[in-house]
């Protein structure tokens, strides 16, 4: 069988996508573009209402493929099929499996019986008790990219319920995975060659607070993943400020591998907007976790997600975000407006600000940042740094061919080498020597390794 998977949302889409297609081949099942597939499965996000919209025009869009073979059939994943579940069949004949967060584990036979014609429409949207474990797919090569990166998930869920998000209820209640069954998966990955990995979960902050966990902290799970043979970098997303331990703070200034930055997602810089929004944090409280951060690790690099135009937020509350923004000189962040979502608390809460007032708050807001982020990569030029190469730039315009990798931090360099091929996953020694609006150039100064 040809199957063709199309992923919207966070990293943790990514990785789910990436097991599956690693479940998928260890069946025998092959990765296909979208002309030759005959299953499409659409990874999906709910978070706000424009990803959502999405999905149902890419159903609509996938609808003109089954003209070409009766046998072609579409499966929808993630959050979107846990908050719509069986309603899917109703509206799309051609969906054939839906499948929520923790019934992912259960779609690869699933799948199987549809395509053999055992089973007609199937729909695994139950949560379960404990962390899902999946089957350790026998062709890993999905999940250890050329690139030399990998997810590793350590818990599922989330029991924060921030009064405008659903994942609480897309993604269930927060279960940590057991920490045994973490280190095994990034042994056996560094076994197979990554270097890079990054820790996922919605909150990865609370690791081990519910029963999941055996005892072992984020902080102590960190410490036992930095000291794996061959991971030379290690990060993870994401990151609630209410939760983070001094312990996690301090891990930045004692583990050499643990990448200089953090996404600590701040939402507003009102106390009022974070108070309604249910983030249980204040602006002093943040500002105190940013200067932990930096006295641990001086050249910590810190991203955040931000919304405007949360309901009541004015104008006043609006500067406060801009005020913290410039204070906290956060190098990039995600920005968006309010979205109401079905069955949030804020779906209730009034005055609801003006479409156009959020619009152009937004655009405020993404000004300034892109003033900081250039003034932070300006800050770089100069620096020696090592890079881990990803593969080609999109621009090709030197004599030379053009690499993209990271630096330790996660900003993307450009740099010009005598490689054509082949430096994917290696680390180079790189000069920082120009900054980009997004992204910096830089010279090789040594060997890749
Ligand atoms: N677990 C992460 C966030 C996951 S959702 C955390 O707590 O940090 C990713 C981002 O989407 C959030 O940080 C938030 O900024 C944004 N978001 C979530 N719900 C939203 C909504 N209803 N409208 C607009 N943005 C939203
Ligand atoms: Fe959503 Fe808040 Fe949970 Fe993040 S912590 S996933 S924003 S409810
Ligand atoms: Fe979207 Fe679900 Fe992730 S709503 S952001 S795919 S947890």
């Amino acid at each position: 069988m040809k199957f063709h998977i199309t992923t919207f949302g966070c990293q943790m889409n990514v990785h789910d996508s990436q097991w599956l297609t690693a479940a998928l081949e260890s069946r025998g099942w092959e990765a296909a573009g979208e002309d030759d597939a005959q299953v499409y499965i659409l990874n999906t996000c709910s978070v706000r209402d424009k990803p959502e919209q999405k999905v149902y025009s890419e159903l609509g869009r996938v609808a003109a493929h089954l003209k070409r073979d009766e046998n072609v059939f579409a499966a929808v994943g993630g959050c979107v099929a846990q908050q719509v579940g069986e309603g899917f069949f109703d509206r799309f004949p051609h969906v054939k499996l839906v499948f929520g967060s923790d019934g992912i584990a259960g779609a690869p036979n699933a799948l199987e019986r549809i395509a053999r014609g055992r089973d007609d429409r199937v729909a695994l949207l139950d949560f379960m008790p404990k962390f899902a474990e999946r089957e350790q797919p026998e062709k890993v090569s999905a999940l250890v990219p050329e690139t030399r990166q990998a997810f590793v998930n350590i818990m599922q869920g989330c029991d924060n319920f921030c009064a405008y998000c659903i994942v609480p209820y897309t993604r269930g209640r927060q279960k940590s995975r057991h920490p045994e069954a973490i280190l095994e998966e990034c042994r056996m990955l560094a076994g197979n060659g990554v270097r890079e990995i990054t820790l996922l979960g919605q909150n990865v902050n609370s690791f081990g607070l519910d029963k999941g966990g055996a005892g072992v902290t984020f902080a102590g799970l960190l410490t036992s993943v930095a000291a794996i043979d061959g991971v030379d970098r290690l990060r993870f997303t994401t990151s609630h400020p209410k939760d983070i331990a001094p312990e996690v703070i301090a891990a930045f200034g004692e583990l050499e591998n643990l990448c200089p930055s953090l996404h600590l997602p701040m939402q507003a810089g009102s106390d009022k907007v974070l108070k309604a929004m249910r983030r249980r944090y204040d602006i002093e409280r943040y500002l105190a976790i940013v200067d932990g951060l930096r006295s641990a690790r001086p050249d910590i690099s810190l991203t955040t997600d931000l919304i405007v135009g949360f309901p009541g937020e004015t104008e006043e509350d609006f500067r406060q975000t801009l005020d913290m923004v410039e204070r906290v000189g956060f190098e990039s962040s995600f920005s968006f407006k309010y979205s109401d979502r079905p069955g949030v608390a804020a779906v209730n809460m009034e005055p609801k600000v003006d479409p156009e007032e959020a619009a152009e708050r937004l655009l405020r807001l993404q000004t300034l940042q892109n003033n900081i982020t250039r003034k932070c990569l300006k800050k770089m030029v100069g620096v020696q740094t090592d890079v881990l190469m990803e593969g080609l730039s999109r621009m090709q315009d030197g004599p030379l061919a053009s690499w993209k990798g990271r630096d330790p931090a996660g900003r993307i360099v450009n740099v010009p080498m005598e490689f054509e091929a082949g430096l994917a996953g290696m680390l180079v020694p790189v000069k920082i020597m120009e900054a980009k609006k997004h992204s910096l150039n830089g010279e090789r100064t040594g060997e890749p390794w």
